[in-house]
């Protein structure tokens, strides 16, 4: 069955039953399309976070289980406190929306990364909106938050050691990827990176094994429903082997 993504239909037709389950995106690019405007960074982190909210109504829409994206790195903490005060704010101010609006929206929220470091109003905010939103069986969106995908195996092999010291239970790949955030979760099948930018920057490491990635030049608050459709279009047009040959 086909689809138009957006009702122009220019970016093409979407076929509904090959869509990926899970996409995860990199929202590169926000400082950037600031600095064009001769704006403060702040301003392009706030301008993503729109762009944000509008893909994951998107994906909720056309039936996407799983929008992961990445929104602060256990490396992020380098960058001026004015800017990393920003975002926890847009991330603070988020979540209060998100709470007031769940019983519209019916948007599942997870926070993927360390919140120990987090401020108690953010931690609280997070708590509130992972048990609010628990319900919900629509999208599922995850935020990663003083995420690193290297920090995340660190420790999931810590906590497994543990458990082996106790049970002496031998280590499988599943039994692994159930020690970290995304437990329970489908891999991502497509990583977005926008703004022109073609690495992962540590980000969904070990889930990334089999993901199709597709890069774009549109800096992340300029990204639409229409550059949705065209990754996911791309995606659809891609052999997918998983190490076997095609059929
Ligand atoms: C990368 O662009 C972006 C970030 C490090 C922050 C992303 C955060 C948000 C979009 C807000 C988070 C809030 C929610 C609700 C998810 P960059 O600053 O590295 O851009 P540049 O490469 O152009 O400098």
């Amino acid at each position: 069955m086909f689809i138009f993504g957006k009702k122009d239909g220019k970016a093409g037709k979407l076929d509904k039953d090959k869509l990926p389950r899970h996409i995860a995106v990199i929202m590169d690019g926000n400082g950037r399309w600031a600095k064009k405007r001769g704006m403060p960074r702040s301003f392009g982190h706030a301008a993503g976070a729109e762009t944000f909210r509008r893909i994951a109504t998107y994906c909720k829409n056309i039936g996407i289980e799983y929008l992961t994206v990445y929104a602060f790195s256990t490396e992020n903490w380098k960058r001026p406190a004015d800017e990393v005060q920003a975002i926890m704010e847009i991330f603070e101010k988020y979540l209060r929306e998100a709470i007031e609006t769940m019983e519209r929206d019916r948007v599942k929220i997870k926070v993927f990364g360390d919140i120990s470091v987090l401020s108690p109003k953010l931690r609280r905010l997070i708590h509130e909106a992972e048990a609010i939103s628990k319900k919900y069986d629509g999208v599922q969106v995850n935020l990663c938050v003083n995420y690193g995908g290297r920090d995340e195996i660190v420790r999931a092999a810590r906590a497994y050691a543990e458990h082996y010291r106790k049970t002496g239970e031998e280590l499988t790949e599943e039994k692994f990827s159930s020690y970290l955030y995304s437990a329970g979760i489908c891999d991502p099948d497509l990583i977005i990176r926008p703004s022109g930018e073609m690495r992962l920057s540590n980000f969904l490491l070990w889930q990334a094994a089999y993901a199709e990635l597709y890069f774009t030049d549109v800096l992340w608050p300029d990204f639409t429903e229409k550059e949705l459709d065209r990754a996911i279009l791309a995606y659809q047009k891609r052999d997918r082997r998983f190490g076997g040959v095609k059929g």
